[in-house]
């Protein structure tokens, strides 16, 4: 399918830091685990939205490589929730034409979860609406090693010459290979940090940071968020009008 754009100058690509899970909850006096459930919610809404929104890609970071550091409570529920989004959302993700796709290093993940991706992987791969990639167990330097780690194996076996290692080559080689560059990063919860996502493909996105917290991002504030964007003027590296 060609990308296409239901509303003027929306971003093709929308990647989010859902940050603040953890805030929300303790401020409710509730555990940080309720947060990233009511997150989930909010994930649902703003996929089902991005057809409305002109947003043909939407990258989402749910699990970065430093995120191990958590109690281990914390993490088998995030795994656990993963679990269930995946299995509860198939038919809704097939009845939006939502694809969905994985970035990030699987092997570490739990093989239920892992053989879950690729059930949903396989699932959704004709359809052409929505482009949800969710980042579990990603770190940008991370993917950025393995990309050159298999470059680095394809020169060593004489099927690449080092002069064939070019920025296009790069780019295919990290797990977003497949994926156009995002053209927005927004982040939630008034933290102004990039946090290792994606740091090869945001070379020049836009970036728009927002006070609120993640379970209370709702379609209507990324609208907002994408009003901004659309007054912006991209000029990738150009002399200004
Ligand atoms: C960051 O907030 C959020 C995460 C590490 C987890 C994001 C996960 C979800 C929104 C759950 C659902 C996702 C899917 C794909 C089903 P934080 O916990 O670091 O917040 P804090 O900075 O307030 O502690």
């Amino acid at each position: 399918m060609a990308p296409s754009s239901d509303r003027d100058g929306a971003p093709l690509h929308v990647a989010i830091i859902m940050d603040g899970n953890g805030r929300w909850a303790t401020e409710r006096g509730w555990p940080r685990l309720a947060g990233h459930r009511e997150g989930a919610k909010r994930v649902k809404e703003i996929v089902s939205a991005c057809p409305e929104l002109g947003v043909d890609y939407l990258t989402i970071y749910a699990f970065s490589t430093e995120n191990w550091k958590r109690s281990t409570a914390e993490i088998l529920g995030l795994m656990s929730l993963f679990r269930r989004y995946i299995s509860r959302e198939a038919d809704r993700m097939s009845a939006e034409g939502v694809r969905m796709r994985f970035i990030g290093d699987r092997t570490p993940l739990d093989p239920k979860l892992q053989r879950l991706m690729g059930w949903i992987e396989s699932r959704t791969a004709d359809n052409t609406r929505t482009n949800l990639t969710v980042a579990i167990n990603y770190g940008g330097r991370n993917e950025i090693t393995r990309a050159a780690r298999r470059l680095a194996g394809a020169v060593a076996r004489g099927e690449m010459d080092p002069e064939d290692i070019t920025q296009e080559a790069i780019s295919a080689a990290l797990d977003t290979g497949r994926l156009p560059d995002p053209d927005l990063v927004v982040r939630t919860s008034g933290e102004t940090r990039v946090s290792n996502f994606l740091l090869w493909q945001a070379a020049y996105a836009e970036f728009e940071f927002t006070p609120i917290m993640w379970p209370d991002f709702r379609p209507a504030d990324l609208a907002e968020v994408l009003d901004r964007f659309a007054l912006r003027e991209r000029r990738f590296g150009a002399a200004a009008q």
